[in-house]
């Protein structure tokens, strides 16, 4: 499966403040740009994290796109799915609404009655891993529902094990003109960090927009297994 991370970050590298609530980091030609690799996409991923903070849609929203997608024969919207180990969608989330059909990723702690309450037509749940979405089970599961693109738009929780797991073909990351800092600010990939060897990006290409620049990443999977030693020699 191509899987493509997309995030906007800040000139310091924070995806968010704090407060962790959604803040305007691009602009107009970022949000079209993002738009574009949604109706790219047979489905876009978040983590939990990310519908508490933000209650994103994760819909198409240029009608154009939608009608394009409709015209080669796609459903209208790129299926919306969830990263959610222990069922904590809220059930009014907007991920959850009619606009799209939904894949919530859980795993086999999630309470029953918490998934009793997310189950709905448009709705599949599928339980893969044991305490905590296991993500080469969540892309097989979503393989035999027809997903052959992924795109995971955050937040860095996900994107941190995602990328641990040596499973994401491509980056881009919109850099933004502004600072937000706060050490506990989320960034691109949080997670527990990588100490040894870092997944190796090699620079595809650049772009200017919105006041910032869209960086355009292969994750490289070489000889070194993807990875580039931490120290020199
Ligand atoms: N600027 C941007 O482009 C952008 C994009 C997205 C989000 N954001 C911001 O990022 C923040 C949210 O990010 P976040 O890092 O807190 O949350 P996140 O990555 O969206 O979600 C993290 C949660 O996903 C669940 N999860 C399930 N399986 C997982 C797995 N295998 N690996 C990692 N997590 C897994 C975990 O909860 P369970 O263990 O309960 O499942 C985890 O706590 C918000 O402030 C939001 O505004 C910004």
């Amino acid at each position: 499966m191509d899987v493509l991370v997309n995030a906007a970050m800040s000139a310091d590298g924070k995806l968010s403040t704090v407060r962790r609530e959604q803040v305007a980091i691009s602009g107009p030609d970022d949000f079209a740009r993002v738009d574009r690799l949604r109706a790219g996409s047979d489905a876009v991923a978040v983590g939990v994290g990310t519908v508490l903070a933000d209650d994103p849609r994760l819909t198409v929203k240029d009608a154009a796109l939608v009608e394009r997608r409709r015209e080669g024969g796609e459903p209208a919207q790129p299926m919306r799915v969830v990263a959610d180990s222990r069922a904590r969608t809220p059930p009014d989330a907007r991920v959850l609404d009619d606009d799209a059909p939904t894949y919530l990723l859980v795993s086999e702690a999630a309470d029953p009655d918490r998934l009793g309450a997310l189950r709905r037509p448009g709705v599949e749940v599928a339980a893969v891993g044991e305490e905590r979405v296991a993500l080469e089970r969540a892309l097989v599961a979503l393989a035999d529902a027809g997903v052959a693109s992924l795109l995971v738009e955050g937040g860095g929780e996900l994107v941190f094990s995602f990328l641990e797991a040596g499973l994401v073909d491509r980056l881009s990351t919109f850099v933004g003109p502004q600072v937000i800092g706060g050490r506990d600010a989320p960034t691109l990939a949080d997670g527990d960090g990588f100490l040894e060897r870092f997944p190796a990006l090699e620079l595809v290409d650049v772009d200017r927009l919105d006041g910032g620049v869209v960086l355009h990443w292969r994750v490289d999977d070489g000889p070194e297994g993807g990875h580039r030693p931490a120290k020199e020699g």
